[in-house]
């Protein structure tokens, strides 16, 4: 017992020697962690995911620390044995995570000193787990981009072939959900060619950003041991390095970049889902799905419900809100590292999860649309779409395109009256609107005819739609 205003040191001693605190920062603490605490500051649940990258970037920071004389080549020895047998254990689902251990981080090398003792308890040297989580997640992520990739060019060059099939087919264009000019399908399809392209360069751009690498920048100020970060890099196959140390622990930039590019493909996606949503409805009928993307009412048995793309469009608000909260969890920070990073992983990991999903269902539905040709043609002889050709083959008779437009407005209220789209009037009808057009106006006021006119870079002509498939297939190779 220890007398009063006596300071006991061993009573002391013992007392923070054995209370229940974390083996892994403990040192410096009283008292343990309040249970609570422990499970609210825990991340094991969602960031167990990084596992095999955290033991991939341990594998080369140990080689890197053996290789300038830190560790001795029997240590890393250890070390690598020791990650291999917990790389097995964790894929074989024999791992056993604990909350109490925090992190992905702490769980994998509480588990190496476990199995190889002391040289376990140095393969945290020169290193913080604040350069080793941000190198996990550009780890994940660059493997991420690189699956989002693959299933990209998928639905990439399924909107070629299907384009292909349909480059003949005449649809009308909208403006304003209005009927405007009858366009090729095939062009229609390849306008989402296009987006999906400059969002499949978009995320080959941001790729550079996440293949930089933070490790070597420990907590925030770097390290005082001789590392070789190069060296490292180099067996990560990292392609950079990052330069500053306290902004390489600190920021996500690269993970909300990657967030923005999500919501772009998630923002196409969602419009592409509801012109399927549209078309495959009876008011539209220009297309079918398959009955397996599609699903029926448990009341209204007459129903097929387009549910693929209905879910991909309510998808999208869920990748959006994920970059919302990036940015905001982001913005207002102070530098360097703090805990709020550990907030940017369910975002991030449900922002990939999501958007691969997206895109490889798309990718494997966008082969099984079928149109129905006749539908869509019927529809583009609604509206009158042909009368911008109808002035402008006035023009081309030599009249201004304002009195053009006045004419064939008139022409355009006639048909209306007629019960008549304005390409199935007759010669003699049309002329009354002016004298100068002959028979050849047929060339340019039928949807055939309106659709070959438009022969240039980016037009709709069956032969421009043709080039354009033969660009793109060169392009995504
Ligand atoms: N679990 C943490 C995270 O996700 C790891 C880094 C912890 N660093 C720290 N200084 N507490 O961000």
């Amino acid at each position: 017992m220890c007398s009063e205003n006596e300071i006991c040191f061993n009573d002391f001693k013992n007392r923070i020697m054995n209370s229940d605190k974390n083996h892994l920062w403990g040192g410096r603490f009283n008292e343990p962690t309040e249970e609570f605490v422990k499970i609210f500051g825990a991340s094991i649940s969602f960031d167990k995911i990084l596992a095999l990258y955290d033991i991939e970037g341990s594998q080369a920071h140990a080689t890197m620390l053996s290789e300038v004389g830190v560790l001795t080549s029997n240590e890393l020895k250890q070390i690598s044995e020791g990650l291999d047998q917990i790389k097995h254990e964790i894929t074989n689902d024999q791992f056993e995570w604990s909350v109490d251990l925090e992190d992905v981080h702490m769980n994998i090398e509480a588990r190496l000193t476990e199995i190889c003792g002391d040289p376990g308890k140095k393969l945290h040297t020169g290193r913080s787990r604040n350069d080793q989580v941000a190198t996990d997640i550009r780890l994940y992520l660059r493997d991420q981009v690189r699956n989002i990739t693959t299933e990209i060019e998928r639905l990439l060059n399924a909107l070629l072939d299907l384009a292909d099939q349909e480059k003949e087919t005449i649809m009308p264009g909208f403006t304003h959900l209005q009927a405007a000019q009858p366009v090729s399908f095939g062009h229609h399809l390849l306008a989402y060619f296009e987006m999906f392209k400059r969002d499949h360069e978009r995320l080959q751009d941001g790729y550079k950003r996440i293949n930089t690498m933070p490790l070597g920048s420990g907590a925030l100020a770097g390290t005082s041991y001789p590392i070789n970060r190069e060296r490292t890099a180099e067996i990560l196959g990292f392609e950079r390095i990052c330069l500053n140390s306290i902004d390489a622990v600190s920021d996500r930039d690269f993970a909300i970049e990657f967030a923005a590019n999500a919501s772009l493909i998630m923002m196409h996606l969602s419009r592409f889902s509801e012109e399927l949503i549209q078309w495959s409805s009876a008011q539209f009928d220009f297309i079918s799905l398959p009955d397996s993307f599609c699903t029926g009412s448990s009341i209204m048995p007459q129903k097929k419900n387009p549910d693929v793309p209905e879910l991909v469009r309510g998808k999208a608000g869920r990748v959006n809100g994920n970059l919302v909260a990036l940015l905001t969890l982001m913005k207002g920070q102070p530098l360097a590292y703090n805990k709020d990073n550990q907030e940017d992983k369910e975002p991030l990991f449900d922002t990939v999860e999501t958007l691969h999903a997206c895109l490889h269902v798309f990718a494997d539905m966008v082969p099984t649309i079928q149109s129905k040709k006749e539908n869509m043609y019927q529809s583009a002889l609604k509206g009158h779409t042909t009368a911008t050709d109808l002035a402008d083959y006035l023009v081309k008779k030599g009249m201004t395109f304002r009195d053009a437009h006045e004419i064939v407005g008139k022409a355009v209220s006639y048909a209306i009256n007629e019960n008549k789209d304005l390409s199935e009037l007759s010669l003699k009808e049309l002329k009354v609107f002016d004298s100068s057009i002959e028979s050849d106006v047929f060339d340019a006021i039928s949807l055939e005819g309106s659709l070959n006119a438009r022969n240039h870079l980016g037009g709709t002509s069956p032969k421009q739609v043709s080039l354009a498939i033969n660009a793109g297939r060169k392009s995504i190779k």
